[in-house]
């Protein structure tokens, strides 16, 4: 996402009780930020987290994480977190910038968390790039670590050649549908949490692609090397 610089996003972030900064640190101790012991959902590439804001909101027996490695979004979601609750305690939430591509280096088995989200990730049309969508199986295998059994992950696209090439990456690491959407609004699927860039598309025509995918056992162990992607032409 490229995004103007905001001068205010990093001191904000900074001050903010509900932003984690020591991310390294948290690895395998995140459920200690929370008051409430419960479930941990965990959103990836939250952007400007307008559906995190009220997903969060709307669910107080949920804990939620949302990640981005953006400074600049992270910024607009924290106001859009505290628009969505409009003065009542922001507890339920938390923020953290960092890279989900090594996504293992800040959370562990004992994270333990039973949903993630991943809505509208780059699609990384091209071959040699193909290995850092996040739902690339060299991804998969690392949030295998940290989700649950029977955790699942709540995927949404526009791309129909990424949604296409997850539901293989999905089938691989052991993860098995749970349902399955090439329309999302027309499924009649709830709940659903419009995000940013789900309106935007929407908006265009575009219908959504949308799967929840369980973890389950792996067929006979991940595949450890998924075939490298050609260079292009
Ligand atoms: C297209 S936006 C989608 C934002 C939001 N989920 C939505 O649906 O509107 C993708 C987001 O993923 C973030 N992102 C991409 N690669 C990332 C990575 N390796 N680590 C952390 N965040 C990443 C970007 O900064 C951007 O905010």
């Amino acid at each position: 996402m490229h995004m103007r610089k905001k001068k205010w996003a990093r001191p904000e972030l900074a001050a903010c009780p509900w932003y984690i900064q020591d991310t390294e640190a948290m690895r395998g101790q995140w459920k200690s930020l929370y008051p409430a012991d419960s479930p941990l959902h965990i959103e990836l590439g939250c952007g400007k987290g307008v559906s995190t804001a009220q997903m969060a909101h709307d669910n107080p027996d949920i804990n939620y994480l949302a990640i981005d490695i953006s400074p600049d979004v992270l910024g607009e979601c924290k106001r859009n977190i505290e628009r969505a609750y409009a003065g009542a305690p922001i507890d339920n939430i938390r923020l953290a910038r960092f890279d989900i591509s090594v996504i293992s280096r800040f959370l562990a088995e004992e994270d333990a968390a039973e949903r993630i989200y991943i809505s509208f990730c780059n699609p990384w049309p091209r071959r040699r790039h193909q290995k850092r969508r996040l739902t690339h199986p060299r991804q998969l295998v690392q949030y295998r670590a940290f989700l649950s059994d029977g955790g699942e992950i709540w995927f949404k696209t526009d791309d129909t050649e990424l949604f296409e090439d997850s539901l293989e990456y999905f089938s691989a690491c052991g993860f098995e549908p749970v349902f399955v959407t090439e329309d999302l609004s027309a499924s009649g699927f709830t709940p659903n949490y419009i995000s940013e860039h789900e309106e935007k598309f929407t908006a265009q025509g575009l219908p959504i692609r949308f799967g929840r995918f369980r973890k389950a056992a792996l067929p006979d162990g991940p595949r450890a090397a998924w075939p490298e992607e050609e260079e292009d032409p």
